[in-house]
């Protein structure tokens, strides 16, 4: 079971415009670039992991197009298992449509498509792949009951759980006692237990309310300031990213995430899995797009050799 990762989420191509600043509402802008690409949440998280060495199955589903074939392409060199992937023949693959300024800030419309039409039915025939990794790792870009689905057979083969809980949407409280770890980023983590986050300490509230509704570790992602943890043993606890020149921030708490999950999957201990998943975070803001600014396992490497990171105890 080490090193293997399940993963059921979207796939959706991302459509990526450069351009000096965001449009407001009716404006018009001039771009400077544009790319098409791979993206998604879960099809992201599942490359960070599976570029770092991750045995990677994906579960989700494609529309019965050009940009379909593409996912597979994309998806075979990654070296992740397709056997799960399933081809919608009315929906079209999902996307995104991407909008990033000078700033690396961005603006996001996604459209689910095929992703959005998941079966139950498809993830049970999945069941057997699940049931032999190390750790679950899920979003909520599909549809929300292949998300259930994914969440009790997890449950029913003891396999822990990441809740990725991205981009934001209503879910049951019972779902968070299913997962034994979520990592909403700030507005998240606002957006799922009404508290604000503007200081360490709204993040402290908001984590143990998380806390409180059951699950076990609770990660909220601070984007360039890392990651903050609330669990048993730590009752709130930032561990500080590192700071790197940000050419795309897009993607980057996807590859947190797979970064998370493969250490897991790996059996690093929650402390030392979240410094290394901050270093994967970080290291994909320095390069354009999403899936294809993640990085290797000799890059993170590199970068934890070179790092001044010490835990503050
Ligand atoms: O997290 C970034 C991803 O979310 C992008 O790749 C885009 O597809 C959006 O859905
Ligand atoms: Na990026």
């Amino acid at each position: 079971k080490k090193n293997k990762i399940f993963v059921m989420g979207s796939y959706v191509t991302d459509l990526t415009a450069r351009a000096s600043h965001l449009p407001k509402p009716g404006e018009t802008v001039f771009g400077q670039s544009f790319r098409t690409g791979a993206g998604g949440k879960g099809s992201n998280q599942a490359v960070a992991a599976a570029r770092l060495g991750a045995e990677v199955t994906l579960v989700t589903k494609l529309g019965d197009d050009a940009f379909g074939k593409l996912a597979l392409e994309h998806f075979t060199k990654e070296q992740i298992d397709t056997s799960q992937i399933a081809i919608d023949k009315e929906m079209p693959t999902g996307s995104a449509l991407i909008a990033v300024d000078d700033q690396s800030e961005n603006m996001i419309v996604v459209t689910a498509g095929a992703c959005g039409k998941i079966k139950r039915e498809e993830i049970e025939q999945a069941e057997e792949k699940l049931a032999d990794v190390a750790i679950a790792l899920t979003q909520l870009e599909t549809n929300l009951d292949a998300v259930e689905r994914t969440l009790e057979l997890a449950e029913k083969h003891h396999i822990p759980v990441i809740l990725n809980p991205a981009p934001y949407q209503a879910i049951p409280n019972e779902w968070l006692k299913k997962a034994a770890y979520i990592t909403p980023n700030e507005t998240e983590a606002a957006q799922l237990t009404g508290i604000r986050l503007e200081t360490e300490e709204d993040a402290r509230l908001a984590a143990e309310k998380l806390y409180q509704m059951g699950v076990a570790n609770v990660v909220i992602t601070l984007g360039k300031k890392g990651c903050f943890l609330y669990n048993e043993e730590y009752k709130g606890k930032v561990f500080p990213g590192l700071i790197m020149d940000a050419v795309d921030t897009t993607g980057a708490g996807d590859a947190f995430n797979g970064g998370l999950a493969y250490a897991l999957a790996n059996e690093v201990e929650l402390i030392e899995a979240l410094q290394f998943a901050n270093i994967v975070g970080a290291l994909a803001v320095t390069k354009e797009g999403t899936a294809q600014a993640m990085p290797t396992l000799a890059e993170v490497e590199t970068c934890l050799k070179h790092s001044l990171l010490e835990v503050k105890s």
